[in-house]
């Protein structure tokens, strides 16, 4: 596999399939280290990392990666300064708005995952009107978790099911793990196959701990500013070099 350059559509399609596998969820940690680093306000690692999104997602977009999953925003993020959180609402905003055209003429479907509905209204709404201009987009599948947390979206599905069961449309012996699975956020999503964390921690933070089951993991040191394609496919290869036994021999 080539690192860097993307290949372009008909390399692909003489290819067959470029990845050896299909959803990869990232954990894109380090923005505000990276900015220490260069001795800039540590806004700015923010903004530099929506450029390793934008060149993530036209490469695994270019070489026929068919889902990414990235967390821009945790429930526990709130938690930071407002300041701070209030300059990422903005960013998000203005990236959806700007990136919008791009996303659509690369083929780029874009859903969000986590509670979207405590968001500020206007951001409510350029997330809807991006999910709905992208939803027939047959490319790259791109989920951005904003305001998600996994034991959040557990707890809401359990109590989305015990509304069914005290209604008495379900009965608890109905409840399995794909009826579960459903319920969640990533209910028409395959699982992950590969989580990649930048930054270096060791954890999963929250995130998608159901999906996870069986998700190979990849920490990195690389701060999440200077993840580039070529890391994207070293956390491939490292994927590939994997035996995933799903609990078997
Ligand atoms: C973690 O770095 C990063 C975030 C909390 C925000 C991630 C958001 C982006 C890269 C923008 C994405 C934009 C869109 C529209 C999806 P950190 O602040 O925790 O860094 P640190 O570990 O160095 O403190």
């Amino acid at each position: 596999m080539s690192v860097q350059k993307a290949r372009t559509q008909p390399e692909i399609a003489r290819r067959g399939q470029a990845f050896p596998l299909e959803h990869v969820a990232i954990i894109m940690d380090g923005n505000r280290r990276w900015a220490d680093k260069k001795g800039l306000p540590r806004l700015m690692g923010h903004r530099e990392g929506v450029k390793t999104l934008k060149e993530l997602v036209r490469y695994t977009g270019a070489n026929g990666l068919k889902y990414l999953t990235v967390y821009a925003f945790s429930s526990e993020n709130w938690n930071r300064s407002p300041d701070e959180v209030n300059y990422l609402f903005e960013l998000f905003g203005s990236v959806v708005r700007d990136e919008l055209e791009e996303l659509t003429a690369n083929n780029v479907r874009l859903r969000f995952l986590g509670k979207t509905e405590d968001m500020p209204p206007h951001l409510q709404r350029s997330f809807q009107e991006a999910v709905q201009r992208t939803s027939g987009n047959t490319g790259l599948s791109l989920q951005v978790a904003i305001n998600y947390g996994s034991r959040l979206e557990l707890t809401e599905a359990v109590r989305k099911l015990a509304r069914e069961v005290q209604a008495g449309r379900l009965s608890p012996e109905d409840i399995d793990v794909e009826l579960l699975s459903s319920c969640l956020y990533t209910g028409d999503l395959p699982d992950p196959d590969l989580i990649i964390r930048t930054g270096g921690e060791m954890r999963l933070s929250n995130y998608l701990l159901w999906q996870a089951a069986y998700a190979e993991l990849y920490v990195t040191p690389v701060l999440w500013p200077e993840f580039t394609p070529g890391e994207f496919e070293k956390a491939v290869a490292e994927f590939a070099r994997r035996d995933r036994r799903y609990g078997g021999d």
